[in-house]
């Protein structure tokens, strides 16, 4: 059985990565990610963030909504750091970044281009930031000129980390126009909590992105459009908590997953998702992912 896949110019041993901001390299001291497709760090910015006001988190029933604001140590510090722990982790290290404007997302993209990941995703949905974010990622003029310009400074494969429209026809192909490599998507989708005895909200940045089991429908409704409006390899996110999930996505035409709040329950999570379709796909006689989405109706 093959499990790999392959994006841009780059295979990757399996479909599974672990998504931005759900682990660090602390992370690492509790699971081995050797195993896994690969890992996308924590979304970085040139300048340190402290990040929005506490409580950042608050569960919900079927989900989690968070409002971290990108807090990061900076571009800096990362490279310094953290990226070097990550790489250490024997499988593909994607770096996320999240700029305020195109500059940023060009110096950044230089700084990365310099070190040993395997490629970028370009965070244009971020929904708890004042500035960019997901603005970028609603406007197809500038997702065009954040793509472009990263294209520009890096010949690493690119991935367009989407938000949550409905109809994101225009979005996904001002990404592949401009040399996106893959997308993925759903970033989460934005979400109150109020706290009915104190009367005050859940999260001290008011709103927030929820994630988890609530999203996935919704999430195989985005990614399902975005693979009939695309020849790009699309990576799908959210709601993923076991092999039959990831297999679903897979099922729709996505190419790769990603594992976000999922790792916050347990964050050995990806290599038992990857355990899991090996045993389906054993159990089925299925030999690739190709063979398996030929096998699919959709
Ligand atoms: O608040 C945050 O840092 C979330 C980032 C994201 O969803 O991209």
């Amino acid at each position: 059985m093959n499990l790999s896949v392959k994006i841009g110019n780059m295979t990757f041993k399996n479909p599974v990565l672990l998504a931005s901001g759900c682990f660090s390299k602390h992370t690492l001291d509790f699971t081995d990610v050797s195993g896994l497709g690969g890992i996308i760090t924590k979304s970085v910015t040139m300048k340190p963030r402290e990040g929005n006001p506490p409580p950042r988190i608050f569960e919900t029933p079927c989900g989690v909504i968070n409002s971290i604001g990108l807090a990061n140590p900076g571009i800096d510090e990362f490279l310094k750091d953290e990226l070097p722990c990550i790489l250490s982790s024997q499988t593909r290290v994607i770096a996320s970044i999240a700029g305020a404007d195109v500059d940023e997302y060009v110096e950044l993209t230089r700084l990365i281009n310099q070190t040993d990941v395997t490629g970028i995703e370009v965070n244009l949905s971020c929904p708890n930031v004042e500035r960019g974010g997901v603005e970028f990622g609603k406007d197809p003029e500038s997702v065009k000129r954040i793509v472009d310009s990263v294209r520009n400074n890096t010949s690493k494969i690119i991935i367009c980390k989407l938000p949550p429209l409905f109809d994101n026809r225009k979005i996904v192909s001002a990404a592949e126009q401009t040399g996106a490599d893959a997308i993925s998507l759903i970033n989460t989708i934005p979400a109150l909590a109020v706290n009915f005895e104190t009367g005050k909200f859940e999260i001290g940045g008011k709103s927030g992105g929820l994630s988890g089991p609530a999203i996935k429908p919704i999430a195989l409704y985005c990614v399902y459009n975005a693979i009939k409006s695309t020849n790009l390899p699309v990576i799908g996110v959210g709601g993923i908590m076991n092999a039959r999930d990831a297999l679903e996505f897979l099922l729709i035409g996505a190419m790769m997953v990603e594992i976000g709040t999922g790792v916050l329950v347990d964050p050995d999570i990806g290599n038992k998702i990857v355990k899991g379709i090996e045993e389906y796909f054993c159990k089925e006689g299925i030999k690739d992912i190709a063979e398996f989405q030929r096998r699919s109706r959709f």
